[in-house]
Parts: C-alpha cells; sequence; structure tokens
C-alpha cells in the first residue's frame, strides 16, 4: 500500500462538497475537477441510485463502466436484476436491494463496492483531476464496502463527516493493503442481561475479489465542526492516519453538529453560540492542511480562509443548484426561482432527521416540509440506511429508524418519543434527485436541503434560473461579480 502523495502546499484551494443522496454526482464532481479544484461524489445510497438508474434504462451509460469492474458475477448480477433497456412504466415503483443489514451478506457488500466504483470512475473520466468520496461517519455499515469500491477507481480524497470518524482512519491502509477491515458498532444492548459484545461491521476485500491488489490510500480529511475533535483525532491517531481537515459550522446545507450547549428553541431549532465556533488558531496549529466550510462560498469568504491560514473552503450549497447536481433540470429551476422571488427559506430542523443531527432544510412548497405534506405520508422504511444498531432480546444483531412506523420501532424496543416529527430522509432524498419510490401510482415527496448561504444567492436569477459549475468557480475566484440584490 502506498499512500497518495500529497503536496499539502499545492493542494487546491476548492472543494465542492460532498452531498447526498446523489447531488454531489459524478458529473458535478467531474465537472469542478476538470476545472482544477476537487470535485467530491457522495457514497451515501449509492447503490440505490445505481439500481434504479438501471431501472430508468441507464441514462448516464453506467454499464460501460460497470463492465471495467474487476468483479465480473456481481456486475452480470446487476444487469440481470435491474437493468431495463426501455426504462420502467410510467408511475411502476422500483425494484429495491435488500436492506443492508449490520451483520451484511457479502453480496450487499459487492454491490455496494461495485456502485461506488462507477461514481468514481465516472466523476474521473477525461482528465487528470481529483475526485473524492464524501461518507457519513454515522452510517457505519457502508463505509468500509464504499470506501473499497472507490479505491478500485483510484478515488484521491475520503471526506467523512457527520461523528467521528477515528475508526474509519485506521481501516483505509488496512483496505488499500488488501485486508479485511472492521468498524466497532455503538450498539443498543438494553434488551440484554449479557451483550455477546463488541459489535463489529467486519468487510474483507477477499470476499469482492480473489487475490485483492494493493492500491493507494486516498487522502483523507475528516470533516469536523469543532477544534476539540481535531485535537482527539490527532491525538489518538498515528500522524500518517490524517492528511487534512474540513472545518464546518452550523450554516453549512445538509445535517449540521448538534448545538454544543444541548439548546433547542420550542420549534426545534438549535441554538448555537460561541462554542460552536472553531478556534482555527488551534486547528492551524495541528500543522496539517485545512479547509473551512459552511457560509464560505464567496471571494470574501476564500480570502478569508487565505487570511486565517487554510488552505482554501468547501462549499456546497452553490454547487448543489448547478446544471452539473444531481437534481432534474426542473428542480433546480424552481429553486433558484423560488429563492430569487423571497418564497422559499432555509431552516434548521432539529427533529426531522433520524439521525437525531439537525438537519438544514428549504421550505419549498409541495414538498415534506409542508406540514400538511408530512403529515399525509404513511411510515414506510423500505431503505433503511439511517437504521441503528441493536440487539434484540434474542441476542440478534438488527436495525431500527426513529422514521419507521412508530409500532415497529416500539415493538424493536425504541422509546415513542424518539419517533415524533422525524422524517424519511432516505426516500425523500432519492425523491430530490428524480428517483422517487411509487405507491399506489403516487411518487414520495422531496424534502431539500441548502445552507444559509442561500439565501443570498449570488447567480442565477428569476428570469434566468440556471447557472453551472464553471460560474460558481468563477464567481469564487472573484471573475464574475454577485447579483446586486436578491431579485435580480
Ligand atoms: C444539498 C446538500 C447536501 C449535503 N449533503 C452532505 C453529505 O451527504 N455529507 C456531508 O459531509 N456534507 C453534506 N453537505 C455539506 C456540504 O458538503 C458542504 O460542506 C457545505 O454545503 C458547505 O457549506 P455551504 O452550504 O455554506 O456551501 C450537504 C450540503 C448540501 C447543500
Amino acid at each position: 500500500m502506498s499512500r497518495r502523495n500529497l503536496d499539502a502546499s499545492s493542494l487546491p484551494s476548492i472543494i465542492q462538497g460532498g452531498m447526498g443522496i446523489g447531488v454531489s454526482s459524478w458529473r458535478l464532481a467531474r465537472a469542478v475537477a476538470q476545472r482544477g479544484e476537487i470535485g467530491v461524489v457522495s457514497g451515501t445510497s449509492i447503490d440505490s441510485v445505481v439500481v434504479r438508474e438501471l431501472q430508468d434504462g441507464d441514462p448516464y451509460d453506467r454499464r460501460r463502466v460497470l463492465e471495467t469492474y474487476p468483479d465480473d458475477d456481481i456486475v452480470e448480477h446487476l444487469l440481470d436484476r435491474f437493468y431495463k433497456p426501455e426504462g420502467r412504466a410510467e408511475h411502476e415503483p422500483y425494484d429495491l436491494l435488500p436492506i443492508h443489514q449490520f451483520t451484511p451478506r457479502v453480496k450487499s457488500q459487492r454491490i455496494l463496492a461495485a456502485a461506488t466504483y462507477t461514481e468514481v470512475r465516472m466523476a474521473k473520466q477525461g482528465h487528470d483531476g481529483l475526485v473524492g468520496l464524501n461518507l457519513l461517519a454515522k452510517l457505519k455499515r457502508y463505509s468500509l464496502p464504499c470506501l473499497y469500491g472507490a479505491m478500485l477507481a483510484d478515488v484521491d480524497f475520503a471526506f467523512i463527516g457527520a461523528g467521528i470518524p477515528l475508526e474509519e482512519a485506521k481501516q483505509i491502509p488496512k483496505l488499500a493493503a488488501g485486508e479485511p477491515a472492521s468498524l466497532r458498532l455503538d450498539v443498543d444492548t438494553s434488551q440484554v442481561d449479557e451483550p455477546d459484545g463488541p459489535y463489529t461491521y467486519d468487510f474483507d476485500p477477499a470476499d469482492l475479489l480473489d487475490d485483492p491488489p494493493t492500491l493507494d490510500a486516498p487522502a483523507f480529511f475528516p470533516i469536523i465542526s469543532s477544534d476539540a475533535l481535531a485535537r482527539i483525532m490527532d491525538a489518538k491517531l498515528p500522524d500518517e492516519h490524517v492528511d487534512g481537515w474540513v472545518v464546518e459550522g452550523p450554516v453549512a446545507g445538509g445535517h449540521n453538529a448538534p448545538p454544543r450547549n444541548k439548546q433547542y428553541a420550542e420549534d426545534d431549532t438549535p441554538i448555537y453560540d460561541e462554542k460552536d465556533v472553531a478556534d482555527l488558531d488551534r486547528i492551524h496549529g495541528l500543522g496539517k492542511p485545512f479547509y473551512l466550510a459552511g457560509g464560505y462560498g464567496s471571494p470574501e469568504g476564500l480570502q478569508f480562509a487565505n487570511d486565517v491560514g487554510a488552505t482554501g473552503i468547501q462549499v456546497g450549497s452553490l454547487f448543489s443548484l448547478t446544471d452539473e447536481s444531481g437534481y432534474p433540470e426542473d428542480t433546480t429551476r424552481r429553486l433558484i426561482r423560488g429563492i430569487h422571488a423571497g418564497e422559499v427559506s432555509v431552516d434548521t430542523d432539529g427533529r426531522v432527521s433520524p439521525t437525531g443531527f439537525p438537519f438544514k432544510v428549504l421550505t419549498l412548497s409541495g414538498t415534506l416540509a409542508d406540514d400538511e405534506k408530512y403529515q399525509r405520508r404513511a411510515r414506510i422504511c423500505d431503505l433503511g440506511y439511517l437504521r441503528e444498531p441493536y440487539v434484540d432480546e434474542k441476542g440478534r444483531l438488527l436495525g431500527r429508524c426513529p422514521s419507521e412506523p412508530v409500532d415497529d420501532y416500539v415493538r424493536k424496543g425504541g422509546d415513542a418519543e424518539k419517533t415524533e416529527d422525524r422524517g424519511c430522509l432516505c426516500n425523500a432524498l432519492m425523491a430530490n434527485i428524480g428517483l422517487p419510490q411509487y405507491r399506489d401510482g403516487a411518487p414520495e415527496l422531496p424534502l431539500f436541503t441548502g445552507g444559509d448561504a442561500l439565501m443570498n444567492l449570488p447567480l442565477g436569477s428569476i428570469t434566468k434560473p440556471h447557472y453551472d459549475a464553471a460560474d460558481v468557480l468563477d464567481y469564487l475566484y472573484g471573475d464574475t461579480p454577485a447579483l446586486a440584490g436578491c431579485c435580480a
């Protein structure tokens, strides 16, 4: 195994942040990497994205890339089982993958690795630029197969946030050496007197490939919200395990770290204070490159980053509405128009995400952000990405999600209070990218996210509700002036 050679002094100054599910698509990451910055694809639910695209007739010719994947049998299975040359009939429900278990089937791991491989390879096609993979530490079941598939596709960076990716840092070199890797699971064992733990999620490259090759390990950048976290990781890990940091504050799109003071307003909005501001001097003092994320998507933000010794900025919200993002064209247009017309705002919702992390919600009508639409959705959990592990009274390691039907959650030993006001992000985020499940002929509804930065959107307008990744980069470089006011 060799570590990717990182020359910290020549790192790009802009990371296009990873945005799941499928918002930071391979098309977006490729467009950004082609311009010499870092493009990032999302590993979150990528297996479901791929099997839905195959059922829709494979609009991006992913099969061509799948055919270069070294695990032939799983490619054949994916094509036989899911590819529909003519696509689905209108409103026909998608066939689903079995839910990836905490004690996983090797087949689920093989599918996930293959899917991630295609996403990274497609992002890397046609240029020599840098491409990263984004994962959420909280979703332990998926990280190892995703990382491995991405590494087979020669991914340059791994960015892992939403949790403390200490263990992941140690597993990356093992995967690169073709060795088995495992992650400890944080399991609710309250239903058994003598739990059988510690519980782990295990992954062995030899289950995928006869003779796992030696691979380059990607540079690893944890996404952290505080200098304390950086210092803990720095102290606990051998120096070569972490290559740098992305420091993300609470105005960023997607999930945010919970407020450190644990205070929430009555409507469940988290109340952040100065404790939530990372001490950048301390992070700088650790001696590694770092990027600032969350409200830095402007020429001034980039300048500020340089002034405090950061390598640059990670930007998500502006990129999420580009022509290359995973959102369908009519969605980005609706969002851009709605934002410029002042009809969409950004709420930080402390309840809706089953992860328990605050989640930024765009208040677009017709989505689950409408209380009436939210109330009308019958709870169902058929994708299961956000399930948490628990051990049942028979000692079995299983999963449950606070957004699943309340009776099921309680039957599984969960606390009913935890289910209140939760939304099914799995199905909503698949709907966001135009891949909604259909139930009785009706699609699952979307729920969009974006950071506070969108409230002063410097690109697009009501009359020209679109822009592309190059426009974002030109704006960040200071080459195009921002629109005056919001409503040009
Ligand atoms: C639509 C959207 C989805 C996101 N999803 C993820 C994600 O899956 N994982 C992650 O680490 N960050 C996610 N983020 C955060 C971005 O990667 C990035 O750090 C953040 O958007 C930067 O701040 P900004 O929103 O002010 O640009 C998401 C952001 C947006 C706008």
